[in-house]
């Protein structure tokens, strides 16, 4: 997968993607991010890349030559990228939309920043705005490292055969199960007896159940659209009129 970021800061990525299972997929050549500073497009001589709103208002807008020139210069290369910009005013980054990008061939990031991005950007070049939450950034640099390290799990080798994207929280629609490791007593806490037990079809079921009740705790939204049998909505139910733990 390749990802091109634009970016006015392009120093703010030097630490997350110089670590851990990014760097070494980057390393191994599963992934190749390519860094893009947007001002190096800007044609004056103290090369301007914001200025104030027509209309009047608070704060800059990104301008739209500079952007342009650099989304240009790097669909020369990358034909085929899916261009997304991150914006609190996009539509919402989830699970689903991860995988989905996780199939493209290339995603161009352009991040948004100031009060936002001269409209004609999005007339023109973008397929699609992303927000990673409903709140409000400094920039959209942040989300443009969320969404490369979200898709990048995705990407086949990138993590180890030991850990799977399979298991995540929201591939089957609920939240994760609980997870302990040694020591089997910590401060007078132990482990589920179960999970000592070696018995999987158990162990299956209780973490199956434990990812219910999470959810059902947590994020009850996510449950209208989680895949489950009647067995699993009836204890749902239960669970709801207190009639289980
Ligand atoms: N820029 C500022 N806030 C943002 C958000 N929540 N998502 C994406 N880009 C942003």
């Amino acid at each position: 997968m390749k990802f091109d970021i634009l970016t006015l800061f392009p120093g703010m990525f030097s630490g997350p993607f110089s670590e851990s299972i990014i760097k070494r997929a980057a390393e191994d050549g599963l992934i190749d991010i390519r860094l893009h500073d947007i001002r190096d497009y800007a044609a004056d001589r103290h090369k301007t890349a914001d200025d104030a709103p027509y209309g009047g208002g608070a704060g800059m807008v990104m301008k739209v030559e500079p952007l342009a020139a650099c989304i240009e210069a790097v669909r020369a290369e990358r034909r085929n990228s899916r261009v997304i910009l991150t914006t609190p005013r996009g539509k919402r980054f989830d699970q689903a939309l991860v995988s989905e990008l996780a199939n493209e061939e290339a995603l161009l990031i352009i991040c948004g920043r100031y009060e936002g991005v001269d409209e004609r950007v999005r007339e023109l070049f973008v397929d699609d705005e992303v927000s990673i939450g409903d709140f409000v950034m400094t920039g959209g640099e942040l989300a443009a490292m969320v969404i490369v390290d979200a898709v990048s799990r995705f990407i086949p080798g990138v993590l180890g055969s030991a850990d799977s994207s399979a298991s995540d929280s929201f591939s089957d629609g609920l939240l994760e199960y609980p997870q302990y490791t040694r020591p089997a007593e910590f401060r007078g806490r132990g482990v589920p007896e179960v999970l000592l037990s070696g018995n999987h079809r158990e162990i299956a079921q209780w973490r199956r159940r434990q990812a219910l009740q999470r959810t059902l705790a947590t994020r009850p939204d996510l449950l209208a659209t989680a895949q489950l049998s009647d067995k699993e909505r009836d204890y749902l139910e239960e669970l709801a009129n207190g009639r289980r733990s």
